[in-house]
């Protein structure tokens, strides 16, 4: 048995599964492992190097894994590959391990971009029924009235369906500060469209929990443990996929 690390129970505890006594429960009905093991109440684990799943699903962070956040410039695709050779997302960021931009902005978008190799996370975090919310400056064409600012909060009619209700706040008489958690195709700029005031720049200035004002245009930096951890809590990691938890 291992003496060293942390007890288990306080390991997820603290990656937002619930309150330690929680986290014994889900270890005694035998729906935690350690390295493919099922784990014993008590155990301790040494989060660097331990393969954590709940329900099968991996917790905690994987040495093999690696996570980088961008803030990409506007004329940067977000592609992992260009048919068309233009500049791409993935070549800002180092070559090896291979890395995936999560969900996409658009060409003239600008601000904070995820890249990893980190299927699990990706997936729920551009999985719909997770609506991780995500926070875009937009700079539009003409002055929306307050009328126009309550449309964009109540949803919008866009040819693939009504938008969901979004959090907007006018912080200039041109510039809002719009919060969505759907991953629509050219969201923000068909919902300003929509009401009369075409976006004349857009930039994401956080995903869920994870913000950086520091960071410049076309710069990257490593997610530090923590954020990275803050993201699995964010989308319900060791929940499955398509069955978010009830405080959702
Ligand atoms: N909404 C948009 O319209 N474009 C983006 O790049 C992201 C969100």
């Amino acid at each position: 048995m291992n003496t060293e690390g942390e007890r288990l129970q306080k390991v997820l505890a603290r990656l937002g599964f619930g309150s330690r006594r929680l986290c014994e429960e889900l270890i005694a009905d035998e729906r935690v492992t350690v390295d493919g093991e099922v784990a014993v109440l008590g155990c301790r684990v040494d989060v660097e190097t331990a393969l954590v799943e709940v329900d099968g699903a991996p917790v905690g962070i994987r040495p093999d894994l690696v996570y980088y956040l961008l803030n990409k410039p506007a004329g940067v695709i977000t592609t992992a590959d260009d048919p068309q050779g233009r500049p791409t997302v993935v070549q800002i960021v180092p070559d090896e391990p291979r890395v995936f931009p999560v969900g996409r902005l658009d060409a003239d978008t600008e601000g904070l971009l995820l890249l990893t190799n980190d299927g699990e996370l990706t997936h729920r975090l551009t999985h719909p029924s997770f609506g991780v919310e995500k926070e875009y400056l937009t700079q539009v064409k003409g002055e929306p009235s307050r009328a126009e600012v309550r449309l964009l909060r109540e949803g919008v009619e866009l040819d693939d369906g009504p938008t969901a209700r979004a959090r907007v706040t006018l912080v200039e008489p041109t510039l809002m500060r719009i919060m969505i958690h759907e991953g629509r195709n050219r969201q923000v700029r068909r919902m300003c469209e929509a009401v009369g005031h075409p976006v004349v720049r857009l930039v994401r200035t956080r995903i869920g929990p994870i913000v950086d004002r520091r960071l410049r245009p076309g710069d990257w930096r490593a997610l530090a443990r923590d954020e990275v951890r803050e993201l699995e809590v964010a989308t319900g990691a060791g929940k499955p996929v398509g069955r978010p938890g009830p405080d959702r």
